[in-house]
């Protein structure tokens, strides 16, 4: 039997054994009582009974070891100039004095923490202080507006807030301060402390009594110790796009979590500990916390916090120097990261500076790959490209190629075949598991393996009626397409509202819901268009009041900014226009679907439902207009 079916099918057909000999990876400080706890199915839990702390799995115990003195960080900033590589010692030391202004300041198990920081070493310092001492971690990406975050500081209800004075986003210094210093205005909930790393690019202004110097915090706490937790405790929440302006705050316990990354590190990417892994994405996503924090530290290898661009920074050699000047195994980017470099360096010219016989693969997720991106990564980098699939919710690849277990032939359009773990299954409307080939939602048999979620953060009833109610017996995906003969797995869309913008998971509905607060607006849609660099862009069609006579391209202009203002330039919302009706059936549905395709210059069918079919000859008149469909 290959290895991977091996594995494959013994974790399906005996999952309390299969994860029970992958958590040998781990140092508990107590055993469990159970490898599953089904007693409360639909809900499952995993090492119940079990005690560690995970930060003492990604430093300590590599430092006491033998690894005291091995690269455990680099972090490699081409926007500052700057480079440095913490020893796992270095950082051990660094973490442990983190932590111990975080108890100063009142921190303690069970209490949340939301980071906000830029791509520094501090980041993951953050993330790995709270880990020491038993509090949870909620990071921020950096490209949301005052208003998400104040969102998510009401949501979770953070004790403190870690957070820098600014960003560099290629030439730009983006203050992150008042954008922080406004999120604390419009929460309802206050914290008690803004803990600020000052950045010499923008000085902040501190507020006396809350905003308190990392730094010289820093310089003069007493180390913290790691505070044992049980497998089950929260470590972190991560908020991500649902279908509404209220993001769902995705739970991960402490316990599944170490064993899946450990299991990920070896059997999915094949590193090895003491080898270089990079992570080209940002702690604010789900692959920055797996696999630019916990995984490789977990694992004693060494991570990269790489603070710049595929391009720009300063050019699109960028990824290339970095592999070669610190020895990259394996790059994990996104398809988009890919297709910025080769719109500006199309031959891939730039790699020809550099040695780049360490790395030996590239990951790709967060997006559909298309196959010409995936065949010219395949020739100008000339080692395996792995697409592989997963979701914030998973918190690692539901399918891939697993390098570590067995390579299979890559079809382009696919990310391989479902990784162990994960009972992948195909269903039409009624729950029936359509036939190889044939289109279907995606949903995962229960239980989900160790690392996934377990649920949404003081929400189980929105965990059950998002993810369980579908399909009784399986999560689902929220993502729809097929599986060939051959059992690869094909990801071809979103059944629901969520869009994909350069890698970056967004929802229009909540675009939908900040337009409709404008004034002049009556009612809108946002639709997800395809685009050539990004995946997907947002492209929103208003319908005014009536009264409303003021000039249709400055309400378009207003709309791009409320989106920006309110979500936040990771939004991306730069299309937008004024329609006199919207295309909706007969009981009210708008046609988004309909829209999306006209837009994609896809063939689309009028559906017999639609209310006034006149309203789609408007809708092709304003798509011209914005230059869609594109010619190519
Ligand atoms: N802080 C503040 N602003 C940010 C930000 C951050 N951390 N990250 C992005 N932004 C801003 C950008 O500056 C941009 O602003 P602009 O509209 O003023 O130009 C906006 O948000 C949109 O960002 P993005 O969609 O990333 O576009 P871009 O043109 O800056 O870069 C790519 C395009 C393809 C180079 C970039 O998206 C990329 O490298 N993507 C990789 C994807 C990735 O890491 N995915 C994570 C999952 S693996
Ligand atoms: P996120 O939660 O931000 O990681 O986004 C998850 C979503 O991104 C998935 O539900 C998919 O729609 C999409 N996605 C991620 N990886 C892939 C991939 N390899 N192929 C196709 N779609 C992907």
């Amino acid at each position: 039997m290959s290895q991977y079916l091996e594995q494959y099918t013994q974790a399906l057909q005996d999952p309390e054994a299969f994860w029970a000999a992958a958590a040998k990876s781990i140092d508990w400080d107590k055993s469990w009582d159970k490898v599953l706890d089904s007693s409360k199915a639909p809900s499952y839990r995993w090492f119940t009974g079990a005690q560690l702390n995970t930060c003492y799995n990604a430093l300590d115990r590599h430092v006491a070891n033998g690894r005291a003195e091995q690269a455990a960080l680099i972090y490699d900033s081409p926007v500052t100039q700057q480079q440095k590589t913490y020893s796992y010692q270095e950082l051990l030391d660094e973490v442990a004095r983190l932590a111990g202004v975080l108890v100063e300041l009142g921190v303690s198990k069970g209490d949340r923490v939301l980071i906000y920081m830029p791509m520094i070493p501090e980041g993951v310092m953050a993330m790995l202080a709270c880990a020491r001492i038993g509090a949870i971690h909620s990071v921020v990406f950096g490209g949301f507006a005052a208003n998400e975050l104040a969102t998510r500081i009401d949501h979770a209800k953070p004790k403190a807030i870690m957070s820098a004075s600014c960003g560099i986003e290629g030439a730009r210094v983006i203050e992150y301060k008042p954008l922080l210093d406004n999120a604390c205005e419009l929460s309802t909930h206050k914290p008690a402390h803004n803990l600020i790393l000052q950045r010499p690019q923008a000085v902040a202004a501190m507020q006396e009594g809350r905003d308190i110097d990392w730094s010289s915090a820093v310089a003069k706490a007493a180390p913290a110790d790691c505070v044992s937790v049980a497998a089950t405790d929260p470590l972190y929440i991560l908020y991500t796009s649902g279908t509404t302006g209220q993001p769902k705050g995705v739970v991960r316990d402490n316990g599944g979590h170490a064993v899946a990354m450990m299991w990920t590190m070896k059997y999915l990417y094949n590193i090895q500990p003491g080898e270089v892994f990079w992570a080209a994405s940002d702690i604010g996503w789900v692959v920055g916390h797996s696999y630019i924090c916990y995984g490789p530290l977990l694992n004693g290898s060494t991570t990269l916090i790489y603070e710049g661009k595929p391009v720009g920074t300063p050019d699109p050699g960028a990824f290339w120097r970095v592999i070669s000047e610190h020895k990259v195994a394996s790059l994990f980017t996104a398809p988009t990261a890919l297709r910025a470099i080769r719109k500006e360096d199309p031959h891939c010219d730039y790699i020809k500076q550099y040695d780049m016989s360490s790395m030996r693969a590239l990951f790709l997720a967060g997006e559909r790959c298309d196959p010409d991106t995936l065949y010219w990564a395949q020739a100008k980098l000339q080692v395996p490209v792995v697409d592989h699939w997963w979701q914030t919710e998973t918190g690692w690849a539901i399918a891939a190629n697993c390098l570590g277990l067995e390579t299979f032939p890559v079809k382009a359009g696919s990310p391989t075949k479902p990784a162990p773990g994960y009972d992948v299954q195909f269903l039409d409307d009624a729950g029936q598991q359509v036939a190889a080939g044939e289109m279907g939602a995606i949903a995962i048999k229960l239980p989900l393996p160790p690392g996934t979620f377990p649920t949404l953060w003081q929400n189980e009833e929105r965990f059950f009626s998002s993810y369980l109610e579908t399909f009784p017996g399986y999560y689902e995906t929220g993502d729809a397409g097929y599986q060939d003969e051959d059992g690869y797995v094909y990801i071809m869309g979103r059944t629901d509202d969520v869009i994909n913008v350069a890698g970056h998971r967004l929802s229009t509905g909540a675009m939908e819901e900040v337009i409709a607060t404008h004034p002049d607006v009556a009612e809108c849609a946002v639709i997800g268009v395809a685009d050539k660099l990004k995946g997907q862009a947002p492209m929103g069609f208003a319908v005014l009041q009536s009264g409303a006579n003021r000039e249709k391209a400055v309400v378009v202009t207003e709309l791009i900014a409320l989106v920006r203002e309110k979500i936040g330039p990771v939004a991306a919302f730069k299309m937008a226009t004024i329609v006199h009706r919207l295309p909706k059936t007969r009981s009210g549905k708008i046609l988004r679907g309909t829209m999306r395709s006209m837009a994609d210059g896809a063939t689309h069918k009028v559906p017999a439902t639609i209310d006034d079919p006149t309203t789609l000859g408007e809708i092709a008149e304003d798509l011209k207009v914005l230059g869609y469909p594109k010619s190519t």
